[in-house]
C-alpha cells in the first residue's frame, strides 16, 4: 500500500485501517478523537449510531489499532463519561494493557443547563501495546510547581535506610499528574485557531500530548509514526508539524471521512509552511 506522511487522506478508517495492518504499517502513537456518539453533527451521521453498533465499531477499530501499535506504541483515544467504559472494555479485548484514565479538565467553559453539574471533563484513555515496555518523556510535560517556597526549601525525609536525605525541586517543574487542565477553544481569545468543526480539539493539549508520548531519537527529538484515525479538521497534524518546524522529527498521518474537514485540515498544515516561509523572508529583510 502506497500512502503519503504527513497529510490527511480523505477516506474511511474502517478500511484503510484494514489496509495498513495487511500493509504491515507500524505506529508508535495512535492519538485520536472519535465521534464520541453524542449525536454531534459532523455532516455524515457518524455520531448517531445505535448503541450496538457504536460498541461493535469501536471493537473493530481498537483490534486494528492493537495490530498497528509498535513494540512500545501506545493508543490515547478520547471518549465520554458516558461511554467510557464501554471503550475501556474493548481496549481489553483488543490486548491492550492500560496505563492510565487521563482527565482533560476545560480551564474555561460555562454550564447549559441547571439540571446537572456542568461538565468540566473529557477523559482520554492511555493503553500501550506491552505491558512492560512504552514511552513517556515525563520530563517534557512538567508542570510549575504550585508554591514558590517549594523551590527554594528542600524537604527533608529518611530513607528506608533511616538516613537523612534532602529532597530539591526538579529545575524543570513538578511531574504533571493525570488531570491535564486546558483550555477549550471557546470564546474570542481563540477565534484565531478555531474552524467551524463542532468538536476541534485545542493545540495546546494535543502538543502536550505529543510531547509526552513520542519516542525520542539520541539527539531528544521527537520522532515516530503517529496516526489519527479521526483526524477532524487536523488537530494532531498540526500540532506535530509545528513541533517539526522547531527541529523535531514526527512523521505522521490523518484520516477524516468528510471530504471539508479533510480539506480543512490540510490547509491548516499548508498555511503552517507558508507562515514559517513568511517568518523567514521577513527575517532575512531584517537581517539585512
Ligand atoms: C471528534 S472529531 C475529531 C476532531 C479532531 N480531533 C480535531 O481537532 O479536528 C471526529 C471526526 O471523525 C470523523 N469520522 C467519523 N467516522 C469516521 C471514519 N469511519 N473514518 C474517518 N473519519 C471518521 C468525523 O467526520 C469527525 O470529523
Amino acid at each position: 500500500m502506497n500512502f503519503k506522511l504527513r497529510t490527511t487522506l480523505c477516506g474511511d478508517s474502517d478500511t484503510l485501517l484494514r489496509q495498513l495492518v495487511d500493509a504491515r504499517l507500524q505506529f508508535d502513537l495512535v492519538l485520536t478523537d472519535p465521534p464520541y456518539n453524542l449525536n454531534k453533527d459532523f455532516g455524515n451521521g457518524t455520531d448517531s449510531l445505535p448503541l450496538d453498533e457504536f460498541i461493535a465499531k469501536t471493537q473493530q477499530r481498537l483490534q486494528l489499532v492493537a495490530q498497528l501499535l509498535s513494540p512500545r506504541g501506545s493508543v490515547l483515544w478520547f471518549a465520554i463519561h458516558r461511554y467510557v467504559g464501554h471503550v475501556q472494555i474493548a481496549m481489553e479485548k483488543a490486548g491492550l494493557h492500560y496505563r492510565r484514565m487521563n482527565i482533560w479538565r476545560y480551564e474555561n467553559g460555562f454550564s447549559h443547563s441547571s439540571r446537572y453539574p456542568r461538565a468540566e471533563y473529557e477523559p482520554f484513555l492511555w493503553y500501550s501495546k506491552s505491558d512492560t515496555e512504552w514511552t513517556y518523556n515525563a520530563d517534557l510535560v512538567r508542570v510549575p510547581y504550585r508554591s514558590q517556597e517549594r523551590l527554594e526549601n528542600p524537604v527533608y525525609y529518611r530513607s528506608s535506610s533511616g538516613e537523612r536525605r534532602a529532597w530539591r525541586p526538579n529545575p524543570l517543574g513538578r511531574l504533571r499528574g493525570d488531570i491535564w487542565e486546558f483550555p477549550t477553544l471557546a470564546g474570542r481569545r481563540f477565534a484565531g485557531e478555531r474552524t467551524p468543526h463542532p468538536t476541534q480539539k485545542p493545540e495546546s493539549l494535543f502538543t502536550q500530548i505529543l510531547k509526552a508520548f513520542c519516542p525520542l531519537d539520541s539527539h531528544s527529538r521527537l520522532t515516530g509514526m503517529v496516526i489519527d484515525p479521526f483526524h477532524g479538521v487536523g488537530t494532531t497534524g498540526v500540532c506535530a508539524e509545528r513541533l517539526n518546524q522547531q527541529g523535531h522529527k514526527i512523521d505522521w498521518v490523518g484520516i477524516e471521512i468528510e471530504p471539508k474537514w479533510a480539506d480543512i485540515a490540510n490547509r491548516r498544515v499548508a498555511e503552517l509552511s507558508s507562515d514559517l516561509f513568511a517568518e523567514r523572508i521577513g527575517k532575512r529583510d531584517i537581517d539585512k
